[in-house]
């Protein structure tokens, strides 16, 4: 079954068109990779999943339903619960600490005892307690990336989309953070979208393609 799929979705800035008729289907529990030159659209593609940016033409559907059909709430409701983004520059708010940040996403859906539960729960897995109390600014790059992580993960999304997630690291440092993506996408059964130009996340993915003018082209 397909947990996301696009169907010929166009989008320009500035009269450039940076997607062009993008048909693409993401199967559930498989781990895709999407790469690209700079520029050449993968950021708003993820967008474009994630309910954030809506195609000029286009539709998108999420387990068979148009997403961009519904109401602003549910589609922002869509965004919370079903999606975990990860970015590139980890997006950490900076005077919360770690634990803090990875809660907040989570603390509107649950109840408190049952959120800090699934913290802990996920702090622990991705082996951060020791600095859940720092600032992200006192922490490494590969710690702030799975600090991320928890948080994508805080709310039990179906999928993660995760934009250049090694991109800040160290080629070690990548390799131990493709491993939990790996992991929590065998343990939970859930898609993984990362784009990314690590010749090692691509070549250990289910599915690669890159995006060249505007096109999707299958690389496997
Ligand atoms: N909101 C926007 N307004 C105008 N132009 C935009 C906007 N968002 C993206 N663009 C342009 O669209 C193109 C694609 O941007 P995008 O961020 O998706 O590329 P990318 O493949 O993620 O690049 P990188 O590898 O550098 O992150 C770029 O030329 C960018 O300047
Ligand atoms: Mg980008």
């Amino acid at each position: 079954m397909n947990i996301l799929s696009l169907n010929d979705v166009s989008i320009s800035f500035n009269n450039r068109k940076i997607l062009n008729y993008i048909n693409l289907e993401i199967k559930s529990a498989c781990i895709l990779t999407i790469s690209g030159k700079s520029g050449s659209g993968k950021t708003t593609l993820l967008s474009v999943l994630s309910g954030l940016l809506k195609p000029d033409s286009g539709k998108v559907f999420f387990k068979g339903k148009d997403i961009y059909k519904w109401a602003d709430f549910r589609r922002s409701g869509y965004r919370n619960k079903k999606i975990g983004f990860i970015y590139q520059s980890f997006n950490l708010l900076p005077d919360y600490s770690i634990y803090q940040n990875i809660i907040y996403p989570g603390i509107l859906n649950y109840s408190s005892s049952s959120i800090k539960e699934h913290a802990d729960y996920l702090i622990k897995y991705l082996d951060i307690d020791n600095i859940k109390d720092q600032l992200p600014s006192t922490v490494s790059g590969g710690e702030k990336q799975r600090a991320s992580i928890a948080r994508a993960m805080i709310n039990s999304p179906e999928v993660i989309l995760a934009d250049e997630p090694t991109g800040n690291l160290d080629a070690d440092t990548s390799k131990s953070i493709f491993s939990l993506f790996k992991d929590i996408h065998k343990k939970y059964g859930i898609a993984i979208i990362i784009t990314t130009h690590d010749n090692y996340i691509i070549k250990n993915s289910d599915f690669h393609f890159t995006l060249v003018n505007g096109s999707i082209v299958k690389k496997r």
